[in-house]
């Protein structure tokens, strides 16, 4: 009996880690009230094991069995009382012929629903939809709401993917997961596909619940090795783990592999033995996995092969898969992000522009590409930053269709270690009207299909979760996944509306977690562009390193052309076409003008399409550079506040999950202040026009490290400058040497918030302990890079600098304040500065 009750607290404790995400199945409150108007038994029609339809009548009684207590019995034919019938609408139809008339029309994976007096009914257009809808019926249920409905629902879009970049090893500059945030990948280890594919199952079932129906298990920058016979058995293993959930696998082509792996001395597409070896790679993956969705491909793309490498066009880049997989039924996604990160010049190109790459490239092709080719394009023109505009390739294609690609994992929007809520920033890309021909023409109604008439279009996320329980790196990020798949089925839905139905199914319901969870959310995005890169500048975020801390000055001077063109005087790329790179004009007429013109393109991309004085004035009458520095105080200040409101919750969910973001939202909260002060602090060095409000550079609570009496410290100029408080931090002599730094306060007596800023490099984990005459007020470890999933770095920079607070501390005016550093590994224990700050005061 000890036993057992151990385990059912161990259990209770193992489902809160979120590996069970928004599947959790939790009672619901008052879940006896309802048994009533609950199915007693589930019948599957058309079921076979490791199919669908079996999947969902599974579902059925794991969920109503968790969600209310009732236990259900699966049967063939009807049983007595209540049931939930599941299956195929042709399955249904053959039992119940008279039936056919009174159902509506489900386009592929569409569903019905039907629920009336505890009896269900659930068909599907195909199995995938049976099983969506029971998913979606479970949902209502878990949501409270045992009424009773009828719900026609067919997605909006045919491709639904999720893209995974994962790589078949760990190592490189990337590991485990190209810009993954939660751990190594759940498919590959060590060059092979894991032998243990639990996770890859519960990934199949958390994703067929939000409706995707193809995962590209790995990376676009892909491994040809993953095409081996040995891989393709493992691929096909993976394809098996999926296939209960109607996820269909795709795989992600290295267009060199011909040669990389066969043995031919040529890869380009238009040479027969080239076609015939990919004939030969099409045949063998279908032979294991007959239901393969088809390829993703990366061509001549940061320096991945394709075929402009034998003056080939793209389509003929894309065909040749195409015309191998038409046999088979599968279809290709072929990325737009083509661009070449060599040539781009920018001082002696006042017209280079990386933005114009896709569209230059695609020009003329539209008709080129066979029916099963799709043309996936990133949202905006250059690469997922916190604020462009949407690519104008959209609207150039409209024969061949296009899927618009999201990502999920935040690589420029905080990693996973910043709570950033982006439904709100896909709303507004998918709602806005690009007007081709003069006529609405919302992104959404072209990836849709609706617009221009195409049969293949819908979405792709870029999602990389890993083997970490809770999947992204934080349970908070997962609202994105549950959005995007919510989103890439139903673009209307709204962004408050899908949170509040994944804050119940993750966290329950009660209103205080919801209004708290709510207000993070919805408050996160237009916070994260506030305290990163605002006004149409891009995130400001290292481009050339981890896309992760701040570093405005890595934009330019190189090829990578995510420019910002920022001098002593002005800043932004100007796009127009009168004296630009020309990027407004490839827009429709009616966008490519409000582009065009200052007056009529928005604040929010103001910089992105003008290069402009610091000095000159916005729409709110502010002055860019006074809107820099403003934005940047109110993003952080905001950030701040989340921490305050989370801590309502203590006690309102379990701890493990509390804790979880709890950390991470202290830890967000301390580096948006690096943010902020990095990045007003560059432009002000830059434009040398001081912040009207005299905060930027005048920090009064603030002793610089490197102005204390240091011992076994010495001072270091960092680089870049901004990213410490006055240039400086201070490092252990040596790698060996204990440090301290000390000083005597003034400030009066009372209570102080002590913020120390030190930089947590993944060299080492020193560790530091703050101690005011000669007590400890408290100690730390510099472990981030195990805690965060965050892209980890060697260097003393935007990226590693963190802040540690200890709150209400007494002291007297002149105390001693005392940090003691000890270095460990490559990492010499460094301090940036110390606030005293008057008790809820924040910088
Ligand atoms: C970004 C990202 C790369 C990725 C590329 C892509 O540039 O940083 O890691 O390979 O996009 O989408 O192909």
């Amino acid at each position: 009996m000890r036993s057992l009750l151990w385990l059912a607290v161990v259990g209770l404790a193992v489902a809160e880690d979120g590996l069970a995400a928004w599947l959790r199945y939790a009672r619901v409150p008052g879940a006896s009230r309802h048994l009533g108007k609950l199915p007693s038994a589930v019948v599957t029609l058309n079921a076979t094991k490791g199919y669908p339809v079996h999947t969902a009548g599974q579902e059925l009684v794991d969920g109503i069995g968790g969600l209310f207590g009732k236990k259900l019995t699966v049967a063939k034919s009807k049983p007595k009382g209540t049931t939930a019938t599941v299956g195929t609408v042709s399955a249904y139809v053959d039992k119940n012929p008279s039936a056919a008339k009174g159902l509506p029309d489900l386009v592929e994976d569409g569903f019905y629903l039907k629920i009336s007096k505890g009896n269900v009914l659930i068909l599907g257009q195909n199995e995938r939809g049976a099983l969506y809808g029971a998913f979606h019926y479970l949902s209502v249920i878990a949501q409270g709401n045992v009424s009773d409905f009828t719900l026609t629902s067919n997605p909006d879009a045919p491709v639904r993917w999720v893209n995974q970049w994962d790589n078949m090893q760990d190592g490189g500059t990337h590991g485990s997961v190209e810009r993954g945030y939660g751990g190594d990948s759940i498919f590959f280890w060590d060059g092979h596909i894991r032998e243990d594919l639990t996770r890859a199952g519960q990934y199949a079932r958390l994703l067929a619940s939000i409706g995707i129906n193809a995962v590209v298990a790995n990376n676009v920058n892909a491994n040809a090795s993953i095409l081996t016979p040995e891989n393709m058995d493992g691929l096909a293993r993976i394809a098996d783990v999926f296939r209960p959930y109607g996820v269909q696998l795709g795989v992600s082509l290295n267009f060199a592999a011909p040669q990389l792996l066969g043995g031919l001395d040529t890869f380009d597409p238009l040479d027969k033995a080239v076609v015939n070896w990919w004939q030969g790679i099409a045949d063998n993956l279908y032979k294991r996995i007959p239901d393969m969705a088809g390829y993703l491909v990366k061509a001549n793309s940061e320096g991945q092969p394709g075929p402009m490498t034998y003056n080939r066009t793209l389509a003929d880049g894309a065909n040749l898969f195409a015309r191998t997989l038409q046999p088979h039924g599968g279809i290709i996604l072929f990325r737009a992000f083509v661009y070449d990160h060599r040539s781009l010049n920018q001082t002696l190109d006042w017209k280079a522009d990386r933005a114009n790459a896709a569209v230059d490239y695609f020009d003329g092709l539209d008709d080129k590409f066979e029916d099963n080719v799709v043309i996936q394009i990133k949202y905006g023109p250059i690469d997922f930053q916190v604020r462009e505009p949407v690519s104008p390739l959209f609207t150039h294609l409209r024969r061949t269709g296009a899927t618009v690609e999201l990502q999920i994992t935040q690589e420029y929007l905080g990693q996973q270690a910043h709570v950033v809520y982006l439904a709100p920033m896909w709303k507004e890309l998918l709602d806005f009207d690009l007007r081709v021909d003069s006529k609405p023409s919302t992104l959404k109604s072209i990836v849709s299909g609706k617009r221009f008439g195409q049969k293949l279009t819908g979405y792709a996320g870029v999602v990389n979760v890993g083997t970490n329980t809770t999947w992204l790196g934080s349970h908070l990020a997962m609202s994105n996944l549950y959005a995007y798949g919510k989103l890439a089925w139903d673009p209307e839905q709204t962004s408050t509306g899908i949170l509040k139905e994944w804050t119940t199914l993750t966290f329950g319901h009660d209103k205080l977690v919801h209004d708290v969870i709510t207000k993070i959310s919805m408050e996160s995005w237009p916070a994260y562009e506030d305290y990163s890169g605002n006004l149409g500048i891009q995130t400001l975020t290292d481009i050339l390193l981890g896309h992760y801390g701040p570093n405005p000055g890595s934009q330019d001077g190189n090829p990578w052309g995510q420019w910002t063109r920022a001098d002593d005087d002005t800043i932004g790329m100007d796009r127009t076409v009168w004296n630009g790179t020309g990027f407004a004009g490839q827009y429709p007429p009616e966008i490519a003008a409000m582009y065009e013109n200052i007056e009529t393109t928005p604040d929010n991309l103001l910089l992105w399409f003008h290069h402009v004085p610091y000095t000159q004035k916005l729409k709110s009458g502010k002055t860019v550079i006074q809107h820099f520095y403003d934005a940047h105080y109110k993003g952080s200040a905001t950030a701040q506040t989340f921490v305050t409101l989370w801590e309502k919750l203590k006690g309102r969910i379990d701890k493990e999950r509390y804790e979880h973001v709890l950390f991470r939202l202290i830890y967000q909260a301390g580096h948006s202040l690096v943010w902020r002060d990095s990045v007003n602090q560059f432009y002000f060095n830059k434009s040398g026009i001081p912040d009207e409000l005299g905060r930027v550079g005048n920090h009064k609570y603030r002793i610089e490290a490197e102005e204390m009496e240091l011992k076994g410290y010495k001072s270091y100029r960092v680089s870049p400058f901004e990213a410490a408080s006055g240039y400086h931090c201070v490092v252990t002599e040596t790698n060996s040497t204990v440090g301290t730094a000390t000083t005597k306060l003034k400030v009066p007596s009372g209570k102080y918030d002590l913020a120390v800023n030190y930089y947590d490099m993944a060299l080492g984990n020193s560790t530091w302990e703050l101690f005011v005459d000669r007590k400890l007020v408290g100690k730390w470890k510099g472990d981030l890079e195990y805690e965060l999933g965050r892209a980890p770095s060697p260097y003393i920079d935007g990226q590693t600098a963190a802040r540690k607070t200890f709150r209400g501390v007494r002291v007297k005016k002149g105390s001693e304040l005392k940090v003691v550093g000890r270095p460990d590994g490559l990492e010499p224990a460094p301090i940036d500065y110390i606030s005293v700050l008057p008790e809820g005061t924040v910088d």
